[in-house]
Parts: C-alpha cells; sequence; structure tokens
C-alpha cells in the first residue's frame, strides 16, 4: 500500500490535495502532526482532520509526532483518524494506556519508533498492536534521505509482527521514491509513505503506481 503525507502538499489547498489523493488511488492519507516540541517543526491538528474527513473515504493514518499524546488522541479520532500511531520515544510510562485509549475510541493504534531507537522496544506493546511505524528518517521534516541500515530494521519488525502480533502491519516512513520501494518492500514493509515523491512528480498517479509496482 502507498500512504501519500499530505506533509508535502500545498497547505493553502488541502483540500484539493487530499481529493486529487483519493482520486490518483492513494491507499492512506497519512497525516504528519507535529507540536514543535517533539519535533523541531509545527503542521496541524483536529481541525485539519475533521475539516477533511467528509471530502474522502480513504483512510486517514495520522502520525503523532507531538509530546503527551495520551492527552490527545480520542480527540484526534473522534475526529476522523482511522489509524493513531503515537511514538515510542514519548516516554514508556503510559504508552500501554495511550494505545488503549486510541482503541477504546475505535481506532486502530500504532507505534512509531525513531531511527535510533532499537526496534526490540516495541515488544512489550505488541499484544493488540495494528501498526508497527518504522521511521527512515528522524522526524519532523519531509524531503530527507532514507537512512542506509533501515531495511534491517523493517525486516526485524516484520519478523517481531508473525512472531507477537500476525495482524499487525509494518509501515515505513521517510525518503521513500520508486528506487528504494522495492528493497523496503522485500523487507517486509506493507505501508509505504511518501511524501516529496509523491506531492513532488509531475505526475502524481505514475509516482504512486512506481513506488506500488517497484520490483
Ligand atoms: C517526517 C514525516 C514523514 C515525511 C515523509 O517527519 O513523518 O511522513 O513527511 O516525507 P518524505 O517522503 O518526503 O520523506
Ligand atoms: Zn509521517
Amino acid at each position: 500500500m502507498v500512504a501519500p503525507s499530505i506533509l508535502s502538499g500545498n497547505f493553502a489547498d488541502m483540500g484539493a490535495e487530499v481529493k486529487n489523493m483519493t482520486e490518483i488511488g492513494a491507499d492512506l492519507i497519512h497525516v504528519d502532526v507535529m507540536d514543535g516540541v517533539f519535533v523541531p517543526n509545527l503542521t496541524f491538528g483536529f481541525k485539519m482532520i475533521k475539516d477533511l474527513r467528509p471530502l474522502t473515504k480513504t483512510p486517514f493514518d495520522v502520525h503523532l509526532m507531538i509530546t503527551e499524546p495520551i492527552r490527545y488522541v480520542e480527540r484526534f479520532a473522534e475526529s476522523g483518524a482511522d489509524i493513531v500511531t503515537v511514538h515510542y520515544e514519548t516516554g514508556t510510562a503510559d504508552i500501554a494506556d495511550t494505545l488503549a485509549k486510541i482503541r477504546k475510541s475505535g481506532a486502530k493504534c500504532g507505534l512509531a519508533v525513531n531511527p535510533d531507537t532499537p526496534i526490540d522496544s516495541v515488544i512489550p506493546y505488541l499484544g493488540g498492536l495494528d501498526m508497527i511505524l518504522v521511521m527512515t528518517v528522524f522526524p519532523g521534516f519531509g524531503g530527507q534521505k532514507f537512512i542506509d541500515g533501515s531495511l534491517g530494521r523493517i525486516a526485524r519488525a516484520a519478523e517481531l509482527r508473525d512472531r507477537y502480533a500476525p495482524s499487525a502491519l509494518i509501515e515505513a516512513d521517510g525518503g521513500i521514491n520508486a528506487d528504494n520501494a522495492a528493497a523496503i518492500a522485500a523487507a517486509g514493509c506493507d505501508i509505504l509513505v511518501a511524501g516529496n515523491a509523491v506531492f513532488g512528480a509531475a505526475d502524481r498517479r505514475a509516482a504512486i503506481e512506481h513506488i506500488r509496482r517497484a520490483e
């Protein structure tokens, strides 16, 4: 599956961007929420998701790069997020409670790990997890280069999934394009996020197809 990240879209015309992504075959719409504290950048919050929700049936895959996500996950689910993903690095004290809160609110739950966090950190949370998000860049900005060595991390995440959470999906996020997509999928990734590779392409539909069919 391909999940275009609207972080690379035109913020002044997000409704049109989201409708366009649906028309050209996006499987999910990846929504990067940043608070300027957990990462050094700011994007958007619930209101954007709520206002975009009626414009498409394509599921919203909401990636929360925010501190204390437990305070906000329910509101993201209520606003129309289909998957709510929080970061392991926000602190282990309440990750289990945060994931439980997401599930209770009716959304699917994901756990994201930064490039310098061991993948095995997710093991205690795998029961009931719907998605493991393997960051393939340091979060904060679109258009960065895919970090070498991420393929082994994706493969390890897929191995853990097979063993402990067979229905969970593996998502990779950051620096993905038609050139590296085949290797990422071969490592065991189910959902490939792509920002610049889709929104920056002259032919966006072809860009999604190239990532999906990469060999
Ligand atoms: C990074 C975000 C990514 C990013 C992907 O903090 O989580 O979703 O927008 O964009 P590209 O594909 O341009 O790296
Ligand atoms: Zn993201």
